[in-house]
């Protein structure tokens, strides 16, 4: 119960799917939650499940004021960057450059300010930065317009936060985490609808084809084993239900 008492943690995207179970699994080890979304209503209903321990605050986690306002006020040693679009399932040629470049404007503009206001308050000594990518930056996701693009664009966010992190001994590690397609979300399951269409799949079939689904309970212990466990040292991870696995 107690390995992150004392300490504070700010998630984004905390009102449901992952960034819920993140949420909720590091209040459980006794940290102080901040979690950040757009929907009051979903975040009052964390509050309510979660109790004392969570602080909602609704703001857009995409905006660089918001990041910079909270990274100076809250000051957290766990920064959980989870936030991300719900990209339009669809081929290639049916998406707009606006939708096709969604996710960068949402999930690749919150990663970059907020790994850069991390770096420049800078967060203390051994805090911790875990930022969501997603398996699709390795095996690509052609119903989702540039979402792998952005998803391998975080990751290197990420891996250049943590080189400039150890370049200036600030103390503070950055890792990113891919996990697998999963219809346990409202993304993730709109995903699985798409691709098991295009397959001529029920979604039931599709899932089973791919093995036992992840769940967002999965991904919040995942993010306690990567906040707390030390020998957990490399720069990112794939996550599938059988648990995290090192990536070069
Ligand atoms: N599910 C999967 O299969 C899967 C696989 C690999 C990676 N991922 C990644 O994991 C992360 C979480 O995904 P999920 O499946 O849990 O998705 P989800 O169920 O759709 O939840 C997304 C969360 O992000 C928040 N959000 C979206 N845009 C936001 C913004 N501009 N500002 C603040 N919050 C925002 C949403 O809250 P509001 O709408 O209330 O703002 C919600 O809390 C995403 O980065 C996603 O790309 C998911």
């Amino acid at each position: 119960m107690s390995r992150l008492s004392g300490s504070t943690a700010l998630v984004t995207g905390a009102s449901r799917g992952f960034g819920r179970g993140i949420a909720t699994a590091l209040a459980q080890h006794g940290a102080s939650v901040v979690g950040v979304a757009r929907d009051r209503a979903r975040l009052d209903e964390v509050a309510q499940e979660i109790g004392t321990a969570f602080t909602p605050v609704q703001a857009d986690a995409a905006d660089p004021v918001v990041a910079g306002r909270l990274i100076d006020t809250i000051a957290p040693t766990v920064l959980v960057l989870n936030a991300g679009t719900s990209p339009l399932s669809r081929p290639l040629h049916q998406h707009t450059w606006e939708s096709f470049s969604r996710p960068w404007e949402v999930d690749v503009r919150h990663a970059f300010s907020w790994s850069r206001e991390a770096l420049l308050r800078p967060l203390a000594p051994g805090s911790v930065v875990v930022v969501m990518s997603s398996g699709a930056a390795i095996a690509g996701s052609p119903l989702s317009g540039g979402y792998a693009g952005a998803k391998g664009t975080i990751r290197v966010i990420a891996s250049y936060a943590r080189d400039e992190s150890e370049r200036q001994a600030l103390g503070i590690r950055f890792v990113s985490v891919l996990p697998q397609l999963t219809p346990a979300t409202d993304l993730g399951a709109a995903a699985v609808a798409a691709y098991a269409a295009r397959e001529g799949q029920t979604t039931e079939e599709f899932t089973a084809s791919r093995g036992p689904a992840l769940s967002a309970g999965q991904v919040g212990q995942a993010v306690i084993d990567l906040v707390t466990d030390r020998g957990l040292d490399q720069p990112a991870y794939l996550l599938t239900a059988a648990g995290l696995k090192p990536l070069s």
